[in-house]
């Protein structure tokens, strides 16, 4: 039944004046907690309600503890695969900050710490409020900023989960260009623990090992979602990285995680 309403809202193009509404209720409903927690913490900035809804979920708290697991997460994952000294990491896809933020604190061995994102006011944000991480935009469509070969570690925490198959395909080749022959990408994905969000029609397409794109809706936004079949993203892969860990994402107490990629780039 959530399907087809969302279904419905999708074609109608009343999905954003639903988000919208939605932001409003949960702007409301953690007020109280969220204002509370900024004035607990009044040495740490914080990004307007409306970045961190649109990243993540309208909780400060949250927001800044789950951040800072989400870099430790990042450096515990990649550590068995590369030494974290005196390296260049780039977060792809870095929104307002909340696990960039972290890593000079986190990783603290002489790496240079880097955030990129289509969206100008994220990157406005992250430039005038997080130390020691150099910030630069990108568009919609590549290429980075970076030259060929810069980056020793990649991460991009959901951000293929809202673009387009073509957009797919020129962002990996773009992240392959930037990243050392040798080099880590650490990416996530709709895997198939997220098939219960799908109607049978497409988990039909996702058995088939193509990607489900929710489209209707401006590519990036939080609105637009792709689901990744394994098939899908082998292929994605092919000839460019090397699958050192692919770990499936489980069904949690606040929903569905992400799959786990991590992919060593072949040196070619
Ligand atoms: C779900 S949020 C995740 C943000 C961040 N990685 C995190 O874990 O908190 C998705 C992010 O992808 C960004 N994004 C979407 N399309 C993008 C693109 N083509 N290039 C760069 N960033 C993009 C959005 O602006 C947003 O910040």
């Amino acid at each position: 039944m959530r399907q087809k309403i969302a279904k419905i809202l999708r074609s109608t193009g009343l999905i954003f004046i639903a988000d919208l509404l939605r932001y409003r209720y949960m702007l409301l409903k953690n007020r109280k907690k969220n204002e509370a927690f900024c004035r607990e913490h009044p040495g740490i900035a914080f990004p307007e309600p409306y970045m961190i809804y649109e990243t993540f979920r309208l909780d400060y708290q949250r927001y800044y503890e789950k951040g800072k697991e989400g870099a430790e997460w990042v450096r515990d994952e990649a550590s068995p695969f590369i030494n974290l000294k005196d390296r260049d990491i780039l977060d792809w896809g870095c929104g307002p900050g909340r696990v960039v933020r972290h890593l000079p604190e986190v990783i603290n061995n002489g790496c240079r710490f880097y955030g990129s994102d289509y969206n100008a006011a994220y990157i406005k944000w992250c430039s005038e409020n997080i130390p020691g991480v150099s910030f630069s935009k990108n568009e919609l469509k590549p290429p980075l900023v970076y030259e060929s070969r810069k980056f020793d570690l990649i991460y991009v925490i959901s951000i293929f989960t809202h673009l387009s198959e073509q957009s797919h395909v020129e962002w990996f080749e773009e992240l392959m260009r930037v990243l050392k022959p040798g080099g880590i990408l650490m990416l996530t994905s709709h895997g198939n623990v997220t098939k219960a969000n799908l109607t049978p029609q497409e988990i039909q397409q996702y058995d088939r090992g193509e990607l489900v794109e929710r489209a209707n809706v401006k590519e990036g936004h939080r609105m637009y979602t792709a689901y990744h079949p394994e098939a899908y993203m082998h292929k994605l892969f092919a000839n460019k990285a090397s699958v050192l860990k692919h770990k499936p994402g489980t069904k949690q107490s606040w929903g569905f995680e992400q799959d786990l990629w991590i992919l060593k780039k072949l040196a070619v």
